[in-house]
């Protein structure tokens, strides 16, 4: 066999290989899905393959060129926009210009990205952010946080909250003409994880006095404990979040020791000092019937209490919203939890569902059936203005 033909049988299977998604029958438009799919794979390898030759970290690369998305602060006829910063966390902040003797919703955004990539000026989220300003006639506050490789947790969670609670300050909801009976908080992905997070930190806070009216999370990740639950049996391979990138983002939010990830690949990442808190993410018993699926439920296998005791913030309610008791969950506002069919992390959602469901909170589900991680971000899906407009409905009836 000649040198060209091997390089050609080479590149064709590896074509190949990459083009190939295992997609259930029951995904909405295939074709797109399989294209969006080659797409994110490609500029994942080529930033890994950047990683291994010594440019830079995987997502530093990758938020690189997601930098060039991002679009200034530009106002337009019916909404003011601005850069600031919340106790030096930069926002963004869209005031609509109604002029009215009301006071105006607020609502305080937090985005997604694995709490390594993203920002409040990518495109997509300065879209939404402007959307939700002019649908609800509310402002809108989207925050930055400071993000993996060169922060890790807890400094994502802190920026954030130092920021909502700056908002939360009676003389700036005054400047900004927000009512103080009507904040909420919202996310997505990790920004869902956050947007959870802080939610619960704030019930306790003694030097906040004004409560959120609601929280609504899009395909939150609420858990680190059980990386085995249905869906993420499930969606191993499903674009544009693969088991192989959650793992990474969620190892690298706590620590850059490759050995965490390998623990978490395995599920065993959990030290049997731990055990007493599987309760709080048993999908046995929080799963409704029809998002069982037909799967049964193995008992938790233990790793070392070495990766617990070097790294604790993954057991930590931080970071793992779904591990706080029904003594503080009964605190939370009114609740929307939406999850994608198509997605890892759609059990995390519905156990925080019944978990809330249980403690007395109003909780209201949204799940879209054809719907995918990420999929807030990705034109030219049915489901992503379903999802959308899902979202916006509850907000404006709600909020
Ligand atoms: C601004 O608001 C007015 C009144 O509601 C509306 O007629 C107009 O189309 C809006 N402009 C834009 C650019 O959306
Ligand atoms: C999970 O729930 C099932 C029943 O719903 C129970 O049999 C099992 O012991 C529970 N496991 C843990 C670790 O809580």
């Amino acid at each position: 066999m000649g040198k060209k033909t091997t390089v050609l049988l080479v590149l064709g299977v590896f074509t190949a290989y990459r083009v190939y998604t295992p997609l259930p029958d029951t995904a909405e438009e295939p074709w797109k899905l399989t294209c969006l799919s080659v797409m994110l794979k490609t500029a994942i390898d080529l930033a890994t393959v950047a990683e291994l030759v010594g440019i830079g970290h995987c997502m530093s690369i990758i938020m690189f060129f997601l930098r060039l998305q991002d679009v200034s602060p530009t106002s337009e006829e019916n909404i003011t926009v601005m850069d600031t910063t919340f106790n030096s966390v930069p926002v963004r902040i869209y005031i609509p210009n109604r002029k009215s003797e009301a006071l105006k919703r607020g609502l305080f955004y937090i985005h997604g990205g694995g709490w390594s990539i993203g920002s409040n000026a990518n495109f997509h989220y300065d879209s939404l952010s402007r959307q939700t300003a002019k649908r609800l006639d509310a402002v809108v506050v989207s925050t930055n946080y400071r993000l993996v490789p060169k922060y890790h947790f807890p400094t994502q969670f802190e920026g954030v909250y130092k920021s909502l609670k700056w908002f939360l300050r009676r003389d700036v909801l005054k400047r900004y003409g927000v009512d103080p009976k009507r904040i909420g908080v919202s996310g997505d992905s990790a920004g869902g994880n956050l947007a959870a997070a802080v939610s619960q930190q704030l019930i306790d806070d003694p030097d906040i006095k004004i409560r959120l009216k609601i929280q609504s999370l899009i395909y939150p990740v609420l858990q680190t404990l059980d990386l085995e639950t249905p869906s993420y049996r499930e969606n191993v391979h499903f674009p544009p979040l693969p088991k192989s990138l959650l793992l990474r983002f969620l190892s690298e939010y706590f620590t850059m020791d490759r050995a965490f990830e390998k623990a978490m690949f395995f599920n065993q990442h959990v030290p049997v000092e731990s055990a007493h808190l599987f309760k709080f993410v048993n999908w046995s018993s929080l799963l409704p019937e029809n998002f069982k699926k037909g799967h049964f439920y193995n008992s938790p296998t233990y790793g070392t209490s070495e990766l617990a005791k070097k790294y604790p913030g993954f057991l930590d309610v931080r970071a793992a919203p779904l591990l706080a008791d029904d003594n503080k969950l009964c605190g939370l506002p009114v609740t929307c939890v939406i999850t994608c069919e198509h997605d890892l992390v759609r059990d995390d959602g519905i156990m925080y569902v019944t978990r809330l469901q249980n403690a007395g909170v109003r909780v209201t589900h949204k799940h879209i059936e054809d719907g995918f991680h990420g999929l807030l971000f990705f034109y030219g899906f049915k489901s992503k203005y379903r999802l959308e407009n899902e979202y916006l409905s509850w907000l404006s009836e709600n909020l």
